[in-house]
C-alpha cells in the first residue's frame, strides 16, 4: 500500500478565462492571468491510496462518495500513468493497482471561489508524487482537469497561454513575476454567499460560446491588449494600471455573462453593493486603492496592497454591518509552491 497527500492554493483570475475552442482538451478561446493564494487560506487537502487490495477506484469529496465515472477525473489519471509508464523511474509495479482518492476543500465548493481549480491541481500533483513522475510540465495535465486548475501549479502571478497547437501541447501555465516581485500585494476574499452555483463555470461558458456575440468581440478585440498592459503593469509595479485593468476585466466578463442566453448571472445585489463602495472609496482617495474581481459566483476578491489593509477592512465591515457579507479571509501572501506532506 502506499499513499500521499498533498495541498494545493486556489488562484483568482485578473484577466478571466471563459469560453474554450476544444471542450474536450480543455483548450481556452484566450489567454489569462492571475494570482495564485497562500495555501495557508483556501486550499484543497487530497489523500491519493493505492493498493492491490481495493477492488475499485474510489473518490470522497468533503466526506461525500461522488462518482469516480468522471471523464475529466479519468482522463487526469489516465494522463499521469500514461508518462508514468515511459520513464524509467517510475513505479511501474502500482500502476494497475486501484487508488482512493480522499479530498477536502476548506473552503466553498463550487460557489465561484475556484474549487475546481485547487481541486483539480491537487489530484494532479498527488498523483505525480504517487506514481513518481517529474513534477515539471503537469499544468498540461491539470488543465485537462479544469482549465483553471493549470495555473495552481505555480506560484505568484501565472498566465496560462492558450497555445496554438490543436493537441494541446502548448496550452500551459508560465509563472510571469513570484511572490515575492511585488511582496505587499494582498488579497482580501469576501464571502456573500456560500452556496453551490446554479450554473457551473463548465456548463456557463459553454453557453456564452454558442450565443454571446459579446464574448466573440472580447476574444478578438480585448483580451491581448489587457493581457499585455496586465503583465507591464506587473513588471512595473504600477497598483493604478493593475487595478484598472483587473476591474475592467471582471466587468465584461460579467457582461459576457449577462450576454448569454439565457443569461448566466453569478453576481448578486451584495456583489453590485460591494463594486459601488470600492468605487466610492477610490474616488474619495483620488487613485486606485482597491479592485475588485468576481468569478463565476457572488463572492468578491479584492487585490490591494498591505498598507492599505486595515482601512479597507474598516470600510468593508462599516458597509455590510448586518453580516450580509459572511466572512472576511485575509489572504497574508502570495504563496510558495506547492508543498508535499508525505509519502509511506
Ligand atoms: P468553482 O467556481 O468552485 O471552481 P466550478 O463550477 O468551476 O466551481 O467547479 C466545481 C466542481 O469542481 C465541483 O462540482 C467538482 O466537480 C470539482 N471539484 C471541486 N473541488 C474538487 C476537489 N477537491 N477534487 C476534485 N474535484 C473538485
Ligand atoms: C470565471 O476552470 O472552472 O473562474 O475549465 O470548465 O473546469 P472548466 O472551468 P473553470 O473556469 C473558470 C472560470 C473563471 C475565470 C478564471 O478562473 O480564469
Ligand atoms: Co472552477
Amino acid at each position: 500500500m502506499l499513499s500521499v497527500t498533498c495541498t494545493a492554493p486556489v488562484n483568482i483570475a485578473v484577466i478571466k478565462y471563459w469560453g474554450k475552442r476544444n471542450e474536450e482538451l480543455i483548450l481556452p478561446l484566450n489567454d489569462s492571468i492571475s494570482a495564485t493564494l497562500s495555501t495557508e487560506h483556501l486550499c484543497t487537502t487530497t489523500t491519493i491510496t493505492a493498493s492491490p487490495n481495493f477492488t475499485e477506484n474510489k473518490i470522497t469529496l468533503n466526506g461525500v462518495e461522488e462518482s469516480f465515472e468522471n471523464k475529466r477525473l479519468l482522463r487526469c489519471l489516465s494522463e499521469v500513468r500514461r508518462r508514468a509508464d515511459e520513464h524509467d523511474k517510475c513505479r511501474k509495479e502500482i500502476l494497475k493497482w486501484n487508488i482512493h482518492v480522499v479530498t477536502e476543500n476548506n473552503f466553498p465548493t463550487a460557489a465561484g471561489l475556484a474549487s475546481s481549480a485547487s481541486g483539480y491541481a491537487c489530484l494532479v500533483y498527488a498523483l505525480a508524487c504517487l506514481y513518481g513522475i517529474e513534477k515539471e510540465e503537469l499544468s498540461a495535465i491539470a488543465r485537462q482537469g479544469s482549465g483553471s486548475a493549470c495555473r495552481s501549479l505555480y506560484s505568484g502571478f501565472v498566465q496560462w497561454k492558450k497555445g496554438c497547437h490543436d493537441n494541446g501541447s502548448d496550452s500551459i501555465a508560465i509563472q510571469i513575476v513570484p511572490e515575492t516581485h511585488w511582496p505587499e500585494m494582498r488579497i482580501l476574499i469576501l464571502v456573500v454567499n456560500d452556496a453551490k452555483k446554479k450554473t457551473s463555470s463548465t456548463h456557463g461558458m459553454s453557453t456564452s460560446v454558442k450565443t454571446s456575440e459579446l464574448l466573440k468581440y472580447r476574444v478578438s478585440s480585448c483580451v491581448d491588449k489587457n493581457i499585455e498592459a496586465l503583465t507591464k503593469a506587473l513588471h512595473d509595479k504600477d497598483f493604478e494600471l493593475f487595478g484598472k485593468i483587473t476591474m475592467q476585466d471582471s466587468n465584461q466578463f460579467h457582461a459576457v455573462c449577462l450576454d448569454t442566453y439565457p443569461p448566466c448571472v453569478y453576481m448578486n445585489d451584495i456583489s453590485h453593493s460591494i463594486v459601488n463602495v470600492i468605487h466610492q472609496y477610490n474616488k474619495v482617495h483620488g487613485e486606485i486603492k482597491v479592485a475588485y474581481t468576481f468569478d463565476a459566483g457572488p463572492n468578491a476578491c479584492l487585490y490591494l496592497l498591505e498598507k492599505d489593509v486595515p482601512d479597507v477592512l474598516r470600510i468593508i465591515n462599516y458597509a455590510f454591518p448586518n453580516d450580509n457579507v459572511k466572512s472576511v479571509e485575509y489572504i497574508k501572501g502570495i504563496p510558495v509552491d506547492l508543498p508535499e506532506s508525505g509519502t509511506d
